[in-house]
């Protein structure tokens, strides 16, 4: 054992810990020091299996090899280089290789940092595309009750979790939500994508005849909610939505910051539905979470609009620092030699029924209200403890913790997420885990 793993800071109140309960945390903390594949090591020394890939980002597992030589490699060749109005190779590079397994048409790449910044990203690209072609009205956004964008104005505008918006203020003007899609009484205890509820895009409609398609500049979605504890797009729904958006001229947006690079059994969910967006938001899996990084694919006619004007003027006055930084390109580019020589991006096809099976021998066990599942994503929702919402899911969080297993829980909900090299025994064993919290919870 090396001897990182005993260390313990014995101050932790420095540090304000993200979506996190502190003085909980700070009471108990859960700490880990290393991973390895399946992992991770807390710091007293004991193996925890990782059902959530992290935080929905691990997709490849963790310290792959091919990932951590190349940010050996890259760390010491070329560290950083300007972002703005310089370049560097592997960023061209990895630009063509994520053309390469992107959804046909989406052609181009505009990197960042996070999740949150490839929605911000796709939002004024979105508003600004319009403008650019001569329709500067459109400044509308639309997004979806429930659904998570990361953590900036913009997307906890268009995002629909309460306790991300109710803090904040007005957040941006001009934002429009369409209903979400869970309905339970419907849909408990589906199989994979649930059979009703794609009637619900045409409230699209109803808010385009509200605003006026000419104010509208694009509706954001997750093809898969993810954050919000797992709402899955009804049999038809996302077609539906393509269609009012593309009569309308309206782009279509999908946020695949935990859909993208293989969650779903394809590379993306716009490969697993057959809908092809016309912004497609990525990060998390793009560099395994390794490094923050995040990538926004675009049409090339979207592009192409802004090619535009004298050849010595920045096209779209946008970009970050670390847009395109050398050492995540390396960690980028490590991942995408890892998915394939592993055949990872299409691996969850192969274990979806397994993990359907697996996570559905859940029903009837104590709490359970409903499952639901698609790809290498499950959730169980668990009935809230009269009065004290959250409390029996955060129990069950911290009881896998101390069995052996991450878990991530939101509101009631467990979520599993696990790193698509997840082997069918360790499915069982994740689901063990779970199924004796169950058991063993108030
Ligand atoms: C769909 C979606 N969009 C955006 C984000 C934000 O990503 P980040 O935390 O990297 O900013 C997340 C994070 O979970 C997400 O699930």
């Amino acid at each position: 054992m090396s001897n990182r793993l005993k260390v313990t800071p014995n101050d932790l109140s420095a540090f304000w810990m993200p979506f996190t309960a502190n003085r909980q945390f700070k009471q108990a903390p859960r700490m880990f020091v290393s991973a390895k594949d399946m992992h991770y090591t807390t710091s007293d020394g004991r193996k925890v299996l990782d059902g959530t890939a992290g935080l929905w980002c691990v997709n490849a597992g963790h310290c792959r090899p091919k990932i951590t030589e190349a940010i050996q490699h890259q760390a010491a060749e070329l560290d950083y280089a300007p972002a703005f109005q310089m370049g560097h190779p592997i960023v061209f590079e990895l630009a063509n290789r994520l053309v390469d397994i992107a959804p046909k048409g989406m052609d181009h790449v505009f990197f960042t940092n996070s999740g949150s910044e490839s929605v911000e990203t796709a939002l004024k690209m979105a508003i600004a595309y319009h403008r650019m072609k001569g329709e500067g009205a459109r400044t509308r956004l639309i997004g979806r009750e429930r659904g998570y964008h990361g953590v900036n104005f913009g997307g906890i505008s268009v995002g629909g979790i309460v306790s991300n918006r109710k803090m904040f203020g007005t957040l941006l003007g001009g934002v429009d939500h369409m209903p979400h899609t869970h309905l339970p009484e419907k849909n408990a205890f589906s199989k994979g994508v649930p059979e009703y509820g794609a009637e619900l895009a045409n409230e699209l409609e109803r808010i385009v005849a509200l605003h006026d398609a000419s104010t509208i500049a694009a509706v954001i979605v997750e093809p898969v909610a993810g954050s919000t504890g797992v709402i899955l797009p009804p049999k038809g729904y996302l077609q539906k939505l393509r269609e009012i958006c593309t009569k309308h001229g309206i782009l279509l947006i999908f946020d695949e910051v935990i859909t993208g690079f293989g969650r779903l059994g394809a590379p993306f969910a716009a490969d697993y539905f057959g809908v092809t967006p016309d912004i497609m938001t990525t990060a998390k899996g793009v560099s395994n979470g390794v490094i923050p990084m995040g990538a926004v694919f675009v049409k090339k006619e979207i592009h192409d609009a802004f090619m535009t004007g004298p050849e010595h003027m920045i096209e779209f006055f946008h970009g970050y620092t670390y847009s395109g930084n050398p050492i995540a390109c390396a960690a980028a580019l490590g991942t995408l030699d890892t998915y394939k020589e592993e055949g990872l991006l299409t691996r969850g096809e192969e274990l979806a029924p397994y993990w359907e099976d697996a996570l559905h021998s859940l029903k009837g066990e104590p709490h359970v209200i409903d499952i639901r599942n698609i790809g290498l994503i499950g959730a169980i929702e668990l009935a809230p403890i009269a009065g004290s919402p959250t409390k029996r899911a955060f129990s069950a969080f911290v009881k896998a913790f101390e069995r052996g297993a991450l878990i991530r829980t939101t509101g009631d909900i467990i979520a599993l997420s696990p790193p698509l090299i997840i082997t069918k025994g360790q499915i069982n064993e994740l689901i063990d885990h779970v199924r004796e919290v169950l058991r063993s919870i108030d």
